[in-house]
């Protein structure tokens, strides 16, 4: 399996057009040394010539720009999208769509909890409907799988998880099964599997089982500490809040990495404030002596 980092940024991306924080302003001026970041975003693809994307970000038209095995062109208009996977229905993961309005109907393939709030809190499938449509197939979250016609190869395992609806949803505050999901990815001739989860709130066993199975892990690098938000003095919402779990403390993501040796560890959907992207931090250092890496855009893994 090939997969293809989009976007490694959560939503915002780094530097984030409004934000002088630490990090913002230290890219911006030079003062450290990191890379940019679009918006949280991976496609992959078992034969290299059928891909399909999970998650659409509002920077996909830069991803695709920069990612030319996705715009093939053997025809005068012409994709090598084969489908579109959504893992939750926030801002950074779904206002792609709307750019990809110019092509042939969407094969969206999203659970019941994340159709519901695209055609109510947030309208865009309604939109598209006066566009390329969109022919949607629902995804179930009691860890039945699913595959893709054209994405020969691959298998689909949707896994419930506990993290946040966006503030639009009508489940913001009443969480349902669906609202947010994590995906283990097999390929069938190889046997190998990747668990994908940017949006992990908590952890628990069903979780830790399918992430210590995994052959790659791309989960959850949001924020460092719980309270990054307000200690780089940018808001007042705890990771936790947000549906993130963070990387450091005693029940963090990196505590909760370290006993799993299967997996290759990377993190994807990184905030703007979180002192990884920094690549001289003691906080990248710490991962690195945990053999965690840092996702970064057109980055390329196989599996
Ligand atoms: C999140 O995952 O919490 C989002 O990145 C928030 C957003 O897109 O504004
Ligand atoms: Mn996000
Ligand atoms: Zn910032």
């Amino acid at each position: 399996m090939f997969i293809h980092i989009l976007g490694s940024g959560a939503g915002g991306g780094f530097p984030q057009w409004n934000c002088h924080c630490r990090q913002c302003r230290g890219f911006r001026d030079g003062a450290i040394q990191a890379q940019a970041r679009t918006q949280s975003s991976i496609t992959i693809s078992a034969d290299g010539i059928h891909w399909v994307l999970i998650n659409a970000s509002p920077d996909i038209r830069q991803q695709i720009a920069q990612f030319p095995k996705l715009a093939p062109g053997r025809a005068v208009r012409d994709t090598a999208i084969s489908a579109i996977v959504l893992i939750d229905s926030q801002i950074d993961h779904t206002t792609g769509l709307l750019t990809l309005r110019e092509g042939d109907t969407l094969e969206l393939y999203c659970t019941e909890m994340v159709h519901q709030d695209l055609t109510s809190g947030f309208p865009v499938l309604n939109m598209l409907q006066h566009y390329c449509g969109v022919n949607w197939h629902p995804i179930g979250v009691g860890g039945e799988a699913f595959t893709i016609p054209e994405a020969h190869g691959l298998k689909f395992y949707p896994v419930s998880l506990s993290s946040k609806a966006p503030p639009y949803s009508p489940h913001r505050h009443d969480p349902h099964p669906g609202d947010n999901i994590g995906l283990k990815i097999e390929d069938t001739n190889s046997g190998k599997n990747l668990f994908y989860a940017p949006g992990l709130g908590e952890m628990d066993e069903r979780i830790a089982e399918y992430m210590q199975d995994a052959d790659l892990l791309l989960v959850d690098g949001t924020c460092w500490r719980d309270d990054e938000m307000s200690v780089e003095g940018v808001g007042q919402k705890l990771a936790s809040e947000m549906g993130h779990l963070a990387q450091s403390g005693e029940n963090g993501l990196i505590a909760v990495l370290e006993n799993m040796s299967k997996p290759r560890k990377v993190l994807v959907h990184i905030n703007n404030t979180n002192p990884i992207l920094n690549e001289n931090s003691t906080e990248r250092a710490l991962l690195a002596q945990h053999h965690i890496e840092v996702a970064y855009d057109g980055m390329d893994l196989e599996i």
